[in-house]
């Protein structure tokens, strides 16, 4: 359980006005996945930074922005993992929203561009909505290392405080960021399969100790990135997934009847270790929230986020070989792969092949402010919502959609269902619509559009 503070002491202002630039520990991007250990990495300090891309530049480029100002109180939110595909929509939607943030990505699976990009865009949108830029801080270090805790020791000030068990005096943090959402995880369904231990490192070891550091500095206010997977073979029943059809302590909730029922956690079908890291995320979150009640965990299920920002600036480009639908379309349509093979025609759906929920990224990525207002506000122990349109579409209609936004035809071959696939996988949106206030807005349509228009712009700036 946290203590309260009760005095506050000032070590200084150990911030520095390095808004909007880019920070580099170097030696912490070594991938600790290859086995070496994340102890070894050295604590951050000012010296160690390596200043790149002026962010004046970009600004310039916008003619006069206003930045927010910074006295070493304002409030930041952490994206951890957020130049990647969905962190980098959630930290542009953040930014628009005019939230100051602060992104912690190791480059693994995503660029150094694309946070220009969300620059970019941010400085655009303030421009012309005249209003004052937010802070946006990068730092290119593993959220595993040892270089983390200094991060956010760096955004915090020690207080004193009364240890609520002892009644002793203990020295304790005021943090500056508000919140955390946690994208920084592997991903890949057949990678998971043939590297378990990387999966389970990362994923979820990664997570426990993310989740010690944050509690030593007083910020419990965390964001989860959950997946559908964790409802496994529960899909396969054909209607809309409920959060309670995966609960991990017992809850009582009311049926369609208006009676109430008590659920018990029961799992079914986690077809992979890929799918069982995010059911163990989630589990060991509901653990910890349970065992101290100041801590405001929202898990966010996503369904299948597709589509990108229409500016068609930022997109999905994942470091190696795509294994999802959208990823391996958008190289069909580059031309760096020359047909899409659909796994599975003989599924029990309108077409025989499979039915996802396709939820544009900016949706998704406005679910995450949804989240973290609601988190603030109302949040209380450890709370799932799932992040889908409720809609169910089939990986041919998908196609198809994709194939209209391009005018173009897609070669397809049928070929076996993959290994770990559920038939249909779409989400209730109750809960989420009641709670978060949170709806889609867009369609597969726009899903595709937008993607198109991000893949001829790829094709003409290459
Ligand atoms: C799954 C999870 C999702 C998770 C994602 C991570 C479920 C229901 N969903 O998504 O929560 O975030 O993995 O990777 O478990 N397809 C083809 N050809 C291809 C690629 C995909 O036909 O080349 C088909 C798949 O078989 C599937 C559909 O397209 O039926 C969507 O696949 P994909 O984009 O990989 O996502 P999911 O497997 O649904």
């Amino acid at each position: 359980m946290s203590s309260t503070s009760s005095s506050r002491f000032d070590l200084g202002d150990h911030v520095q006005d390095q808004d909007l630039s880019e920070e580099y520990l170097t030696s912490s991007s070594r991938d600790y996945s290859a086995g070496s250990s994340p102890l070894t990495t050295p604590a951050l300090s000012d010296n160690e930074f390596d200043f790149d891309v002026p962010s004046e530049n970009v600004l310039a480029e916008e003619g006069s922005i206003r930045l927010a100002p910074a006295d070493g109180s304002e409030k930041y939110i952490m994206v951890i993992g957020g130049l990647g595909y969905i962190g980098s929509h959630t930290t542009l939607e953040l930014l628009r929203e005019g939230h100051n943030v602060i992104v912690v990505d190791n480059l693994s699976n995503s660029y150094k561009t694309v946070l220009k990009n969300v620059k970019m865009l941010a400085a655009h949108h303030c421009k012309v909505n005249n209003v004052a830029m937010p802070r946006l801080r990068f730092f290119r270090i593993d959220y595993r290392s040892k270089a983390m805790s200094s991060l956010l020791e760096r955004y915090s000030k020690p207080v004193m405080a009364v240890d609520a068990t002892s009644g002793r005096q203990v020295v304790s943090y005021q943090s500056q960021i508000a919140g955390v959402i946690h994208f920084a995880a592997y991903k890949s369904v057949i990678e998971s399969i043939a590297q378990p231990l990387r999966y389970y490192r990362n994923n979820v070891c990664g997570l426990v100790n993310l989740l010690q550091e944050l509690e030593r500095f007083n910020i419990r206010n965390f964001i989860f990135s959950s997946s559908a997977t964790v409802y496994g073979s529960k899909a396969n029943a054909g209607k809309p997934l409920k959060e309670e059809d995966l609960v991990h302590h017992q809850v009582k909730t009311q049926n369609e009847a208006g009676e109430t029922t008590i659920v018990e956690p029961t799992i079914e079908g986690l077809s992979c270790p890929y799918a069982r890291t995010k059911y163990f995320g989630e589990a060991i979150l509901a653990d910890v929230a349970e065992a101290d009640p100041d801590w405001r965990i929202v898990a966010l299920r996503y369904f299948n986020p597709v589509g990108c920002d229409p500016s068609g600036v930022l997109g999905e480009s994942p470091r190696g070989e795509p294994t999802n639908l959208f990823p391996v379309l958008t190289q069909v349509l580059k031309g760096d792969r020359s047909n899409l093979n659909v796994f599975g025609s003989d599924w029990p759906t309108r077409d025989g092949t499979a039915i996802r929920d396709f939820i544009h990224v900016l949706d998704v990525a406005r679910g995450h402010i949804a989240a973290l207002n609601w988190n603030s506000k109302k949040g209380n122990g450890f709370s799932t919502f799932n992040l889908g349109s409720g809609t169910g579409t089939t990986v041919l209609e998908a196609v198809r959609s994709l194939e209209q936004a391009a005018g173009r035809e897609i070669p397809l071959s049928l070929v076996d269902r993959r290994p770990g696939d559920v038939g249909t996988c779409v989400a209730s949106t109750e809960r989420a619509a009641k709670e978060l206030g949170w709806t889609t807005r867009e369609s597969i349509t726009k899903c595709a559009a937008d993607l198109w228009n991000y893949v001829s712009k790829v094709a003409l700036r290459s």
